[in-house]
C-alpha cells in the first residue's frame, strides 16, 4: 500500500521520481506517516544527489537589514515597527493604511504558525481564498504548499510560520506594485526578527526582492544558500507557479530537500 508521504509526492506531480529513504531526522521536523511523538525511522531525500557546491557558488551574506531591504530607517513609521513585540506589530498591521490595499481587501492576512519556528516561508500577497479567511495560503497554490511541506515531514503551525510581503490583497491578484511592497516591509521584517528562524524559504520573486534586494531570476539564485541578517535563506519558486509549470515542480522539491539538508546541518 503506498504510505501517505508517497501520496503527497504523487499529488505535488512528483512520484515515482523521487523516493523517501535515509537515517537521518533533521531538528523540527515531524514525519507525515507518524502520530506526534513516535520517532521516525526514515526521512526523504532526493534519489539524485545534488551537485558539489563550490565555495564559489556561496553568496556572501547580503547586506544588513537596510540595505538588503531597501528600508529608510530615517523614516519614523519603519523604525517604530521594528521596536514592535508581537502585540504591537498586529495591531498595527490590522490597522495599517500605509498604502491604498487596505480599502480594497476584505482584511489583512498576518501570518499563520509558530512564532519561535526554525522555518519561515515567505510568499507574495494573500489571494482571493486568503482574503476571505485571513490566513495565508490556504487556496490551491496553499494546498500544494502543505503537500511539499507534509511529504519532508512538516506541517504549518508545527515549527513552521508562514507569512506573505503584502498583507492586503492586491485587487484581482494584480502584482503588487513597489509602494506596497515599500510600506509592507517593515511588517515582515519585524516579523523575521521576532522569529528569528533557523532559515527563510523565499518563494517566489517578490518575497526574493523583498529579502535579497535582487532582480535576478528565481532559476538563477536557487540551489544555493543566500544569507539575510546571517539568517541562511533558500529560494524557491512560488506555489501558485509551480501549478502551471510541473517540470519546476520538481526543481521545487530539490529546493525544499536542500533546505532540510541545511537546516539539519546547522
Ligand atoms: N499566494 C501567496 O503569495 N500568498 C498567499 O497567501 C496565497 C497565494
Amino acid at each position: 500500500m503506498r504510505g501517505r508521504s508517497e501520496r503527497y509526492l504523487e499529488e505535488m506531480g512528483l512520484a515515482p521520481v523521487w523516493k523517501l529513504r535515509g537515517p537521518k531526522r533533521a531538528r523540527g521536523i515531524r514525519d507525515p506517516e507518524k502520530k506526534s511523538g513516535e520517532s521516525r525511522p526514515a526521512a526523504p531525500v532526493a534519489l539524485k544527489p545534488a551537485p558539489p557546491r563550490r565555495a564559489a557558488e556561496i553568496l556572501p551574506p547580503v547586506p544588513g537589514l537596510v540595505g538588503a531591504a531597501r528600508l529608510d530607517l530615517a523614516d519614523d513609521r519603519a523604525a517604530r515597527i521594528l521596536r514592535m513585540d508581537w502585540p504591537a506589530l498586529k495591531t498595527a498591521v490590522a490597522a495599517c493604511q500605509a498604502c491604498g490595499l487596505r480599502k480594497t481587501c476584505t482584511q489583512t492576512v498576518f501570518g499563520v504558525g509558530d512564532e519561535q519556528a526554525d522555518w519561515l516561508l515567505v510568499g507574495e500577497a494573500p489571494g482571493a481564498e486568503e482574503d476571505a479567511r485571513g490566513e495565508p495560503f490556504v487556496g490551491q497554490a496553499g494546498r500544494l504548499l502543505d503537500n511539499m511541506l507534509a511529504a519532508i515531514g512538516l506541517a504549518r503551525g508545527e515549527n513552521v510560520y508562514i507569512c506573505n510581503v503584502l498583507k492586503c490583497r492586491p485587487p484581482g491578484n494584480r502584482n503588487p506594485d513597489p509602494f506596497e511592497v515599500a510600506q509592507c516591509t517593515p511588517h515582515l521584517l519585524r516579523q523575521l526578527e521576532l522569529i528569528r528562524p533557523k532559515l527563510i524559504l523565499a518563494m517566489g520573486r517578490f518575497a526574493v526582492q523583498a529579502l535579497l534586494n535582487t532582480e535576478a531570476s528565481i532559476a538563477s539564485l536557487r540551489g544555493r544558500l543566500h544569507r539575510y541578517q546571517g539568517v541562511p535563506l533558500i529560494v524557491t519558486y512560488h506555489p501558485a507557479y509551480l501549478l502551471r509549470s510541473l517540470p519546476d515542480k520538481a526543481k521545487a522539491w530539490e529546493d525544499l530537500c536542500f533546505a532540510r539538508r541545511s537546516i539539519a546541518a546547522l
